[in-house]
């Protein structure tokens, strides 16, 4: 079976006009149009959900949220529900990304919170991208134990069926949002990738472990990009600033359009 590449555009809190996060989504959907092997996942701001949902869509190009409340319905001010993002023909969500965990200001998101909102992401039928990744590493080995637990507070109790489908985004703190000479070398990466499969097998079995899709995330930019995909032992990339530039956005997406 042809396997897909997944790239994965994080847009955060930018742009601040509909009109700027038009002009970001066609330079992609033109470059995403020309893609053999990649599926690629606009993640917008809630409110360019809309005018984005009604643009066309090469079939290789996807819409997807940053974030979903851990309630189905009801009066939570301010939260926005699985269903309404899906109703906008969204396709994806990610789930636990390192700025709701341990956002600047107030209380962040707990393993078992983000486990909510991943059954709750799958029973609407939307595909979550669950995040997970270490605030620091330390020669003890206790990054792996930290990511382990994270895997297995998110996950456990999910049923074996949505389990096959799951996407683990591996996004270590450390190095997000710098340069690509800060990213994690392939080599580490492939390590890591390595651990997460183990760490799944271990938990939930082979098949899952195999199934799972495991996504790299922290700076990549055009630089880094072609390394990773080759070496990384990755199946796919998940790009914050660079997701902006869309002429670096494309290079990337363009050196992620390899035969795996
Ligand atoms: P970055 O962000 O590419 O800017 O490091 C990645 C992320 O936080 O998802």
């Amino acid at each position: 079976m042809k396997k897909h590449t997944i790239v994965v555009a994080n847009w955060k809190m930018n742009p601040e006009t509909p009109e700027e996060a038009k002009k970001i989504f066609n330079g992609i959907r033109l470059a995403t149009k020309r893609l053999k092997n990649v599926k690629v996942v606009v993640c917008p701001p809630f409110p360019f959900l809309y005018p984005l949902s009604k643009l066309k869509y090469p079939k290789n190009l996807f819409l997807g949220a940053q974030n979903i409340s851990n309630e189905i319905k009801g009066s939570f001010t301010g939260e926005v529900s699985a269903n309404m993002i899906k109703n906008l023909e969204a396709k994806f969500v990610i789930i636990g990304h390192s700025e709701r965990r341990y956002p600047s200001a107030g209380e962040g998101e707990s393993n078992e919170v983000i486990r909510k909102k991943l059954q709750i992401a799958f029973d609407v039928g939307l595909t979550p991208i669950l995040c997970v990744g270490e605030k620091e590493r330390d020669n003890e080995g206790a990054y792996l134990a930290f990511i382990k637990n994270q895997i297995k507070e998110c996950l456990i109790g999910l049923s074996k069926k949505y389990l096959l489908d799951i996407i683990v985004a591996y996004e270590p703190i450390w190095a997000i949002g710098k340069s690509y000479k800060n990213a994690m070398s392939p080599t580490d990466i492939h390590e890591i990738v390595l651990y997460i499969r183990k760490v799944l097998d271990e938990l939930f079995g082979r098949n899952i472990a195999t199934g799972a899709k495991v996504l790299y995330g922290g700076s990549v930019e055009s630089e880094s990009a072609l390394p990773i995909m080759k070496y990384g032992n990755v199946d796919g990339l998940l790009i914050g600033h660079a997701s902006l530039k869309p002429e670096q956005f494309v290079e990337i997406l363009k050196e992620s359009d390899i035969k795996r």
